[in-house]
């Protein structure tokens, strides 16, 4: 099947802000979507530092109420959505706003969708389940990134079956995304270097998808343009501005590639390894991602060799194949060069739970648009090779 015999969607926030200052505008935001009590869903860690209140006193100037929820853990769980549920019912919240990284913004969805319709976050799991709005959502995002604060993905751990959970649906879409880079600067040099591969793996994994477009394509190749021209000083020097602007820049343009063109295995395999050790996603995927696409390589290597170009990479006078393995070299440089741990037994990842996780990947959304078919044999090979 190709781009000309299918139908496509395109999904993103309706506003979004950019750019320095941008978080002053939640407040004027809020008041615009008609709301009276914000029900702010952060981690604990932000809300220490006093960035929640910060955000709380910019909604009450504009004449809003607002709460904190800081129950958002990293890998967010069906019983932190329980909690964050409860406090808005009790509060009577008409607006979420969240704040953080892709966690806050995975809880708060899950409230949402949650308060919207009813039940449990559970029976959302899949493809559009739900059926009715879910409360409105303002999401502002302090890492460069999940794009979580732009995308229709909603990922929770399921804490009787360790998986983590890959709600996609189009209702749970925040009404307006933020990314503010002055909320970016202090963040330290690890987890700079865990979600800017993070977003590296999104704008790979988009431009491989078997239902990649002109429109996903051009935001995927821009978004590894400005990570691999930016990622490695934002890790050297936190406070360097420009290449956090441009950081947040590419995040989002990887969000806007991989909201609607999808994934693969690199996700499909991450997401077993968070659900199952508690691990962070965006260092599970810097380390499968070179292996998946070297992997991946014979189903499409002309597109790894639009990869190395993006990358900064010369292909001149190489063949199409060559200059598919520049690209998966120039991963590998750039994760080793921002620390990135070499392999998953580091991580205490063990042999003798790939297979489960190999099963469990299989059935993941994320696999779908791998534009490689792979065997439960193939996706145990990938995960030894990343051990
Ligand atoms: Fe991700």
């Amino acid at each position: 099947m190709t781009v000309a015999d299918q139908v496509f969607g395109y999904y993103m926030p309706t506003v979004n802000l950019m750019g320095p200052g941008s978080v002053k505008e939640v407040g004027e935001q809020a008041k615009g979507l008609g709301a009276t009590k914000a029900l702010i869903v952060t981690d604990a860690g932000l809300n220490k530092m006093g960035v929640a209140d910060q955000v709380k006193e910019i909604i009450e100037g504009a004449g809003l109420q607002a709460v904190i929820f800081d129950g958002a853990q990293p890998n967010p769980t069906d019983l932190n959505v329980e909690a964050g549920l409860k406090v808005l019912q009790k509060e009577n919240c008409d607006l979420i706003v969240s704040l953080g990284g892709g966690s806050a913004h995975d809880c708060a969805k899950g409230i949402g969708i949650v308060a919207g319709n009813g039940g449990n976050i559970r029976d959302y799991e899949g493809i559009n389940k739900s059926t009715k709005p879910m409360t409105p959502l303002i999401a502002i995002n302090t890492t460069a990134g999940t794009a979580s604060e732009m995308t229709r993905f909603c990922i929770i751990t399921n804490t009787e079956t360790h998986v983590k959970m890959a709600i996609v649906d189009w209702r749970c879409t925040a009404t307006v995304s933020i990314n503010d880079p002055v909320l970016m600067i202090k963040k330290p040099a690890a987890l700079t270097a865990a979600t800017g591969m993070d977003a590296l793996t999104h704008a790979v994994e988009a431009y491989m998808s078997t239902i990649a477009t002109p429109v996903t394509d051009s935001a995927a190749l821009m978004a590894i343009k400005l990570i691999a021209e930016n990622l490695r000083t934002a890790v050297a020097n936190g406070e360097n501005f420009e290449a956090r602007n441009n950081m947040a820049y590419a995040q989002f343009l990887g969000g806007m590639a991989f909201n609607n063109a999808s994934l693969g295995y690199v996700h499909a395999m991450a997401h077993q390894l968070g659900g199952f050790y508690d691990l962070p996603h965006g260092v599970c995927n810097a380390i499968l991602l070179p292996h998946v696409e070297r992997f991946n390589l014979i189903s499409n290597p002309k597109r790894l060799a639009d990869i190395a170009v993006a990358m900064g990479e010369n292909i001149e006078g190489l063949s199409v194949r060559d200059a598919a393995d520049k690209a998966l070299d120039a991963i590998v440089k750039l994760s080793e060069d921002i620390g990135i741990p070499k392999g998953l037994t580091e991580l205490g990842v063990k042999e003798e739970d790939l297979s489960i996780m190999a099963d469990n990947a299989m059935k993941d959304a994320c696999s779908f648009t791998n534009p490689r078919k792979a065997t439960k044999e193939d996706v145990i090979n990938i995960f030894k090779n990343a051990l």
